[in-house]
């Protein structure tokens, strides 16, 4: 009986964020679509999204580097309704442990927080202690397995609804990617590699904190590892500016070293995935979602930004094929080389500046405008699949560093990680510390 009752409360959990979903949708898309020609395809959307059951937050956050395919409004509102969500309640929690842990699971640790500390997209944090040290166990829920699955369906409906609102981006391939991904981030053992090899990317810097996992107590559905101390950027927006830049610095680092280094990226620069120290160091959380490129592509960016710097056509032809973009024509390359120009202008001019001239709060928001309106008229682009967490990761560290309001000479930075590049150098170096790890190349 009582195991019925906790599943039940689950099932509610979840119902409750379904239901309140198709609140917000009915609310919101009244004002964004329905007073277009799309009443039908509104209303439809309306019910897939309402019935989304999962890691709302995750699916909500990727489906906005799509422009225009849900109204910001909802993407904020479906991330409130995420971390208000109930969680699981002590006597599940225990349960839960004891399942990955066994009877005694409680023996391994000095301490043990009965409340969660913070909510996990598939899961709950709590904080603990183990042999002295502070630690955090994210735990899993039961049965992600089949949320997430169903969660991926609906996802292929709102694309599908999307290619009839909206030609301008062909998402077959963005679709694939984020189905990939999201699927990825259920196999905890496999974030536990990705800690152990950002681990060792970042072994030598004081600046960019990795977490440490304690393989003993975790499992494929929790992950122990060291309390990392800091807080959300938020914290330091009216800090002197020495701190903000310092921080935004970091950020700059822990995204773009892995990746011109070893063709690795985080993929997911949310507000929760990073805190700060008041020294302006960084710990990089959340190693679910990580995206591993073909060192052809990570040449293929530095190709771009030459190719632009230079006003090189021939360069940025090359350079776009890398990438993976297909049938390109010239007007195409107009197009996109307005989004490039938008991402690597801050990088060409050797002097300190913001990352964004513009008053705009949104970072990106008038330029993708733009593109997206050219596109509209030359009938459409499909982005490759690894344009996603690229231009994820440029956007989200974009929009940080407008918060931070700092100022910094990114193009001092940048070629000081790409000045020893070298295309078949990184794929040794990657394919040996993915060995190291026994973790798959996702392409
Ligand atoms: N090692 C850690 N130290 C401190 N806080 C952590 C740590 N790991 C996770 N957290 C907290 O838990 C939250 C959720 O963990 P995260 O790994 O981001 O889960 P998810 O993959 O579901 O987003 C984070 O936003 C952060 O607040
Ligand atoms: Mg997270």
């Amino acid at each position: 009986m009582d195991e019925i009752n906790k599943f039940s409360k689950r099932v509610i959990r979840y119902a409750n964020l379904g239901t309140s979903a198709g609140n917000i949708a009915i609310k919101l898309f009244g004002t964004k679509f329905l007073n277009k020609e799309h009443d039908r395809n509104a209303v439809d959307l309306k019910n897939i999204l309402g019935g989304l059951k999962g890691p709302i937050m995750k699916i909500a956050q990727l489906l906005s580097t799509v422009p225009d395919l849900l109204p910001e409004e909802y993407v904020k509102e479906l991330t409130k309704l995420q971390s208000n969500a109930p969680p699981m309640g002590w006597n599940f929690v225990k349960r839960r442990m004891k399942n990955e842990l066994g009877f005694n699971w409680l023996d391994s640790f000095d301490s043990f927080e009965k409340q969660p500390f913070a909510a996990a997209s598939l899961g709950q944090v709590h904080r603990a202690e183990h042999k002295k040290q502070d630690i955090v166990c994210k735990l899993q829920y039961p049965d992600m397995i089949s949320i997430v699955d169903a969660d991926i369906n609906q996802l292929k409906l709102i694309f599908s609804i999307y290619k009839k609102i909206d030609s301008s981006i062909d998402t077959s391939e963005i679709q694939k990617e984020i189905s990939e991904r999201i699927k990825e981030e259920l196999d905890y053992n496999e974030e536990q590699k990705n800690i152990s090899l950002f681990q060792l990317i970042f072994e030598k810097s004081k600046e960019v904190q990795i977490p440490k996992v304690f393989q003993d107590i975790s499992t494929q559905r929790l992950i122990s590892m060291n309390y990392l101390r800091g807080y959300k950027l938020l914290h330091f927006k009216n800090h002197p500016h020495n701190i903000r830049k310092k921080i935004a610095i970091n950020m700059f680092k822990a995204w773009y070293f892995p990746f011109y280094n070893y063709g690795i990226i985080h993929g997911d620069p949310h507000l929760g995935n990073y805190s700060s120290d008041e020294k302006g160091n960084i710990n990089l959380l959340d190693f679910g979602c990580i995206r591993i490129f073909k060192p052809s592509f990570v040449k293929g960016v530095i190709d771009l930004y030459y190719a632009i710097k230079n006003n090189n056509q021939e360069l940025a032809v090359h350079a776009y094929q890398s990438w993976g973009f297909e049938n390109i024509s010239n007007d195409m390359i107009e197009i996109l080389n307005i989004w490039a120009k938008f991402l690597y202008s801050p990088l060409m001019e050797n002097k300190v500046r913001k990352m964004q001239d513009t008053n705009s709060t949104t970072y990106g928001a008038e330029a993708a405008a733009k593109v997206h309106k050219e596109l509209k008229r030359i009938g459409g682009v499909k982005p490759p699949r690894e344009f996603v967490f690229m231009d994820r990761a440029a956007i989200g560290l974009g929009s940080v560093f407008l918060h931070l309001n700092a100022e910094v000479n990114w193009y001092n930075l940048f070629h000081n990680l790409i000045k020893n590049f070298n295309e078949k150098a990184l794929n040794k170096k990657q394919k040996t510390v993915l060995q190291k790890f026994k973790i798959k190349r996702n392409f």
